[in-house]
């Protein structure tokens, strides 16, 4: 079964194609072209959807059907597009490409590309020797069939000590290890959420959290964060879950992906308060708890306030560590954990023994490894900051205390038009809108600091002459948003 989108959808979603950055060079089909695998590219128009007749969209963008037919032969040319007469044309993608783990589609071959898609950071030098140390443990657990549920007990344990060190006291049966944050979110999702049900969530927010709800086809509601200042706003956020009271609500308050915002006490305990008078479920991704920078306190997680099984955590070894080894878990009541683990029975049984053993001894090493990386991505987060204050002096920015990412704001609603020019002078880069429910967010660009310092300066460069010819085409004009009924 194939969809299809029609040509004022694709044309609402195309936007300001013609007005593409640097777009001076190259001829109207060539821009739609690209404009097209751009959607494709940041995952807003999907694989398999049937393209609108050339003449349905040469009437909704108001240009010549020849323009249309160009575009559309070069994206075949460029393995974009299949078509069988009589039948349409469906998107698709070449076959050198792949899924990277942002959901954005990368060429094999692309070697020179600087990935800012990712906001994640290569492995720690301790990764091997952990390895290692882990076969050797291996041993001990050869003589079982392998599948623990809920994961191996020392893992739990340890994760169980980090949330009790926290201030928080955790019982290794209020752990349940999974293969990710992702994967416990997911999980959560299925055993808290019936399809419609209501969620709240922050705009902006992780889009694979969204990618998450949708699956599970939840009703979604937004609480919009500031860019700059406190990023939550209490009144509205409370004010929200009272009149809404949505089944569940997904927050993120240690250095918010992407904003950087860090939730304070206050707010965590009003929070709780008001999920248990609305009768909602806090799920709470805690992906970036052990990376506060600048020696910034952290406040107590918001699981403290929790009387009534109201709060489940969510974290994982990703962000501090590396997320090739697919190590999260879930924090929550010891019966909430059983049900959680025979619901992934019927997902994937169990996480591997052997990545469990390696997250152990990296968490046994986890001050030693947490504080280098702290040190790095301050040095990083730095530079980012000086580069852009020195090349893009418009773009504005609230430096985070904390995390991996910068939430920029730009002088101009040109956040995917950018997207698509960087990717042609090899920056890749995760838009506004990929952060929100709607193609909002045009206005602003998450910025990762997890890659080294020469490449991040190297990237804002190559944004900046983007940038700049940008503006020797002239500011494009932005149309008036046209009504469709
Ligand atoms: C807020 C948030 N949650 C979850 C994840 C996914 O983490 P994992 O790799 O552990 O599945 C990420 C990764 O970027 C994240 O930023």
């Amino acid at each position: 079964m194939t969809s299809q989108v029609r040509g004022v959808q694709l044309a609402r979603l195309l936007g300001q194609w013609h007005a593409l950055p640097g777009r001076r060079r190259s001829p109207d089909y060539a821009a739609l072209a690209a404009a097209v695998r751009g959607l494709l590219a940041d995952g807003r128009l999907p694989l398999g959807v049937r393209l609108p007749a050339e003449r349905d969209l040469a009437e909704a963008l108001r240009i010549s059907r020849t323009t249309v037919t160009a575009a559309y032969r070069e994206l075949r040319e460029t393995g974009h597009l299949a078509s069988r007469r009589g039948a349409g044309s469906w998107t698709m993608l070449p076959g050198t490409h792949r899924v990277a783990s942002t959901g954005l589609w990368t060429p094999l071959d692309d070697r020179d590309m600087i990935d800012l898609g990712v906001a994640a950071l290569s492995a720690p030098p301790q990764l091997v020797p952990a390895a290692r140390a882990a076969a050797e443990d291996l041993p001990r657990y050869l003589g079982g069939a392998g599948y623990h549920p809920t994961g191996i007990i020392e893992l739990r344990e340890a994760v169980a000590r980090a949330y009790t060190d926290r201030g928080l006291p955790t019982s290794p049966e209020q752990i349940m290890v999974t293969s990710g944050t992702q994967h416990a979110l997911d999980l959560v999702l299925r055993l808290a959420l019936s399809p419609g049900g209501g969620v709240l969530v922050e705009s902006p927010t992780y889009p694979n959290a969204l990618a998450a709800l949708s699956a599970r086809r939840a009703r979604i509601t937004t609480h919009g964060l500031a860019a700059d200042g406190d990023g939550w706003d209490a009144d509205l956020l409370l004010g929200s879950i009272r009149q809404t009271r949505p089944k569940l609500a997904y927050v993120i308050p240690e250095f918010h992906n992407p904003t950087g915002h860090l939730m304070a006490t206050d707010l965590r305990e009003r929070l709780v308060g008001a999920a248990h008078a609305a009768g909602t479920d806090l799920v709470v991704d805690e992906s970036f708890v052990d990376l506060p920078l600048d020696g910034t306190p952290l406040p107590p997680p918001v699981a403290t306030f929790d009387r009534h099984s109201r709060v489940i955590s969510i974290g994982g070894m990703s962000k501090p560590y590396w997320g090739g080894l697919r190590i999260g878990w879930v924090r929550a009541s010891a019966p909430q954990v059983q049900r959680l683990a025979a619901a992934r029975v019927g997902v994937d049984m169990a996480s591997p023994v052997l990545d469990q053993l390696v997250a152990v001894h990296l968490l046994a090493q986890g001050p030693s490894i947490v504080a280098a990386r702290r040190i790095q991505l301050a040095a990083q987060r730095d530079a980012l900051v000086k580069a852009m204050a020195d090349r893009l002096p418009d773009w504005r920015v609230t430096v985070p205390r904390g995390g991996v990412t910068l939430w920029v704001e730009l002088d101009g609603p040109i956040s995917s038009a950018l997207a698509r020019a960087a990717e042609e002078v090899g920056v890749r880069l995760a838009p506004g809108p990929r952060f929100g429910l709607d193609g909002t967010l045009e206005r602003f660009l998450r910025l990762p600091f997890t890659l080294p310092t020469a490449d991040l300066e190297e990237a804002v460069g190559r944004l900046a002459a983007v940038r700049y010819d940008l503006d020797r085409t002239g500011r494009p004009q932005w149309r008036e948003p046209s009504v469709i009924a």
